[in-house]
Parts: C-alpha cells; sequence; structure tokens
C-alpha cells in the first residue's frame, strides 16, 4: 500500500507556485531597489553590488584588426583562444577548452595559475600561432569579482561560483598569472584583465556595432554597461577627457541585505550549504550553477511530504548539486506523453537520479515538469528585473542608444544559450521588462551563437 501524502499533490504544487510567483509590484520594486544599489556602488567602495570600473573606456566600432590571445576563466572550463579580428566586424577564433578540477578550485592559488599558464603553452604547442610579434599579447577574462586599479592590473575581491583558493583574495591575478607563465618561460605577456561581462559587451559590440548593455547567464550571472564618468563618484582621480566607462555590476550580489528579494526556504537552504553564504543571493536564483540544486531542494520537500515517488528519494536526490540544471533544459525540452515510460523526464529521475522506476508515476512526471517550469521561469523574470534596471540606469528605455538604432543588450552564458523555452525566456523578458520600456521595437536582445564564438573548437 503506498503512504498516504500529507497533503494533496494540487496544494503542494501550489504552495511551491505561490512562493516562486513574483508579481508584477515586487518585480518594479525590485527594479527601484537595483537603481538605488546601482548608485551607492557608483560612489562606494566595498558596496553589496560593487559597481566595478572596468577602465575599458570605450567600445569597438567593428573596424578593429589584429590577432590576439585570450585566457577565459570562470564558466565551467579553462579556454585558451587565439582571436583574429578582421577589421570587418567579424572574426575567427580557435579554441581549446582545458577542465578544472575542484582541487585546482579550491587549493593554493598558485597551483591554479600555474595551471593556467600551462594550458597556454599547451595551446600554444597544439595550434601555434599567427602572430608575427615576439612577445604575444593575452587579453585575460576573469570572471570574478576583481578591485581594478587599471587595465591590466587588479586585486581580487573574493571568489564565487565554487572557487576558493583561500590565499588568491587581496592578490592581483595578472601578477599571479604573470609569473606563473614567466616561471615557465613562456614569451606571452597579460596586457588586459576584464570580467567575462566586460568581454561580453565588447564582443557584441564589435560584431553588431553598439551594444552598451551586457548580460551573462552561465555558471553565473552578471551584467555590465557604459556609464557617464561623471557618475562613478568612487574613481578619486581625474579621468582627462574620458566621458564614458564600462562598469561591471556584480549585480549578482544584488540584495545580499535581503531587503527586497523574497528569498525562499529552498534558496536559504543552497545558500546556507554553498562555500560563500549569505553572499550572491541573486546569482543563487538565476544561474545555472544554482538553478537544479533549488529545483532539488524543492523536489526533496515534495518527496518529504510523500506527493513524489510516494515518499522514496534515492542516493542523488540526497547528494549536493546531484540535479544539474542542464536536466531542467532536458525536462523542459520534453513534450512526450508523461505516462510514456521512455520520456526524458523519467529517464533523468529514473537513470539518472536513481529513483525506482516502480515508483514514478505519471502524476509525478507532470509535477516534476512543472517544478523545473516555477524555478525556471522565476530565473528568467528576475533575469529581466538586471536588464530592466541597467536599461533604466543607461537611460536607454526609450532606444538612444549608439547610432540611435536601439538598445543592444548582448547576452551570453550557457543558461542562455541552452535553456529550451529560450525563446519564451527572452519574451518574458521584455514582458517584464515592458512596463519600462515604452518603445519594445527598439530593444534588440542579442545572443551570441556558439558558432558565432568558435570556428574551430576542441
Ligand atoms: C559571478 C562573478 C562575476 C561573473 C559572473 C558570470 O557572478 O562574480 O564576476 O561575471 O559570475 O560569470
Amino acid at each position: 500500500m503506498p503512504a498516504v501524502p500529507s497533503i494533496s499533490r494540487q496544494k503542494a504544487v501550489e504552495s511551491i507556485r505561490e512562493q516562486f510567483t513574483l508579481d508584477k509590484p515586487l518585480l518594479e520594486s525590485l527594479i527601484a531597489r537595483f537603481q538605488e544599489l546601482y548608485d551607492y556602488g557608483l560612489a562606494n567602495h566595498g558596496a553589496e553590488m560593487q559597481m566595478i570600473p572596468s577602465f575599458v573606456t570605450g567600445v569597438p566600432t567593428g573596424s578593429e584588426k589584429g590577432t590576439y590571445l585570450a585566457l577565459d576563466l570562470g564558466g565551467t572550463n579553462l579556454r585558451v583562444c587565439e582571436v583574429a579580428l578582421d577589421g570587418k566586424g567579424t572574426f575567427t577564433i580557435k579554441q581549446e577548452k582545458y577542465k578544472v578540477s575542484d582541487q585546482l578550485k579550491q587549493g593554493p592559488a598558485r597551483d591554479l595559475f600555474d595551471y593556467m599558464a600551462t594550458s597556454v603553452d599547451n595551446f600554444l604547442t597544439d595550434f601555434g600561432t599567427t602572430s608575427t610579434e615576439d612577445v604575444l599579447h593575452l587579453g585575460f577574462t576573469f570572471s570574478f569579482p576583481v578591485e581594478q586599479t587599471a587595465i591590466d592590473r587588479g586585486h581580487l575581491i573574493h571568489w564565487t561560483k565554487g572557487f576558493n583558493c583561500p590565499d588568491a583574495p587581496g592578490k592581483d591575478v595578472v601578477q599571479l598569472l604573470q609569473d606563473s607563465l614567466d616561471r615557465k618561460h613562456i614569451k606571452v605577456k597579460c596586457s588586459a584583465l576584464v570580467n567575462d561581462t566586460v568581454g561580453a559587451l565588447l564582443a557584441h559590440a564589435y560584431a553588431s556595432n553598439g551594444a552598451l548593455i551586457s548580460a551573462i547567464f552561465g555558471t553565473g550571472t552578471n551584467g555590465a554597461y557604459l556609464e557617464d564618468i561623471s557618475k562613478i563618484k568612487k574613481l578619486k582621480t581625474a579621468q582627462g577627457s574620458i566621458t564614458h566607462m564600462v562598469v561591471n555590476t556584480e549585480w549578482g550580489g544584488f540584495d545580499d541585505e535581503r531587503k527586497a528579494l523574497p528569498v525562499t526556504i529552498f534558496d536559504n537552504k543552497v545558500d546556507r550549504e554553498s562555500i560563500r553564504p549569505r553572499n550572491h543571493i541573486f546569482e543563487k536564483m538565476i544561474s545555472g550553477m544554482y538553478l537544479g540544486e533549488v529545483t532539488r531542494c524543492v523536489l526533496l520537500h515534495l518527496i518529504d511530504q510523500l506527493v513524489l515517488f510516494q515518499g522514496f528519494a534515492s542516493k542523488a536526490f540526497n547528494t549536493q548539486y546531484a540535479f544539474d540544471t542542464a536536466f531542467m533544459s532536458a525536462i523542459e525540452a520534453d513534450k512526450e506523453d508523461a505516462a510514456s515510460p521512455t520520456s526524458a523526464t523519467r529517464k533523468v529521475l529514473v537513470q539518472t537520479m536513481g529513483v525506482k522506476d516502480e515508483y514514478v508515476s505519471k502524476e509525478d512526471v507532470e509535477t516534476v515538469r512543472t517544478i523545473c517550469e516555477i524555478v525556471g521561469t522565476r530565473a528568467a523574470r528576475l533575469s529581466s528585473v538586471a536588464i530592466a534596471a541597467t536599461m533604466v540606469q543607461t537611460g536607454n528605455v526609450q532606444g538612444n542608444g549608439a547610432n540611435d538604432d536601439g538598445v543592444k543588450v548582448g547576452m551570453d552564458g550557457s543558461v542562455i544559450e541552452f535553456y529550451p523555452r529560450l525563446d519564451s525566456a527572452i519574451k518574458t523578458i521584455i514582458q517584464y521588462s515592458a512596463f519600462y520600456i515604452t518603445d519594445l521595437s527598439n530593444l534588440t536582445l542579442r545572443k551570441q551563437h556558439s558558432d558565432e564564438r568558435s570556428v574551430k573548437s576542441s
């Protein structure tokens, strides 16, 4: 005899829906709070939303030329690339991905930076270079909060996204990388340091002439935009004739004081058990590293209420981060009959998560789909808040961006790329930005496709 649930399935799901639904007044209040924190961060060091000046003082036009190396740390993999800009708004790129082990992510900084230097060396050995320069120039995309003091200098403030080399915060990451390169006699000079949001902004601007806002929805989430220099009040030194600078918002840290965000008990659990509790809560409600984990916590709660799987979990369901965000993509894309023994949802639950097949009913499959949709929709709405708030901040709500041809938001990252109902997620973003943006025809949400980023990758 199956155990009797303590609550009806419908009531249990409705209660979850209620906790995850963000209505329009709430979304508006979040946008207003974004504005306050943007202003505070632009004027003060050490703010929760750090608003980091990037020392990038303009955006490309597409006419730039040259061949450069790039190193990218901060997502799922370490990437080394050689990029050749042709001056016509297009480029070719050779790239190689390298795995970063948990041991490297959490061990001494020297090991991690030595590994990066070795990867650059391996890349040059495998691919060679088309550059004729004696010393190769490398741009370092380091996707963590860094207090930048020059285009090639910046101190790590703290780690995010599961990295935690304890001796790195406070150190200049360009220096750490250069020391490792020099120790190994690799003739490469690290000439520029950028956050991935800043890199994305530059790449989209290069390819589409005038993206002034960028957003990353990947392992983490963050945004950057071109700010009026007079508004960056915490920049003490005179910036000469410079009128604008790209600011890395670090919006993952939005409302870490929790004055506005409706944080659920599930978010609290994810946060409490993460490497940095009480930090980047907004990111933990949105990004690829955490979305699956939030969903796992909700599903476990429904298992405990005997609503799902007759109350039986599995080892994987009891393992932190075992429910990958990619499973949500697969489940949301699954249109097969919920009773079908071959549905992708059932496969995830039984084959990957190890729930016994006989415990998974047709209704369970439907409920799991609904929960993924509820958690994913909240993430899309919160993402839209960040984009809308940034548009308001730049004054670009009416499409007075570069060349007056509208507001371009360059978006990048695995969640925006692989989310199955991407179109609807984007439409949600537009819909929820709509109360601020009067003329939506001027808004272009520009997704960078993998094939645009890479012609040769391995
Ligand atoms: C995290 C990092 C931030 C980065 C973002 C996206 O929020 O703190 O620097 O831009 O992830 O990768």
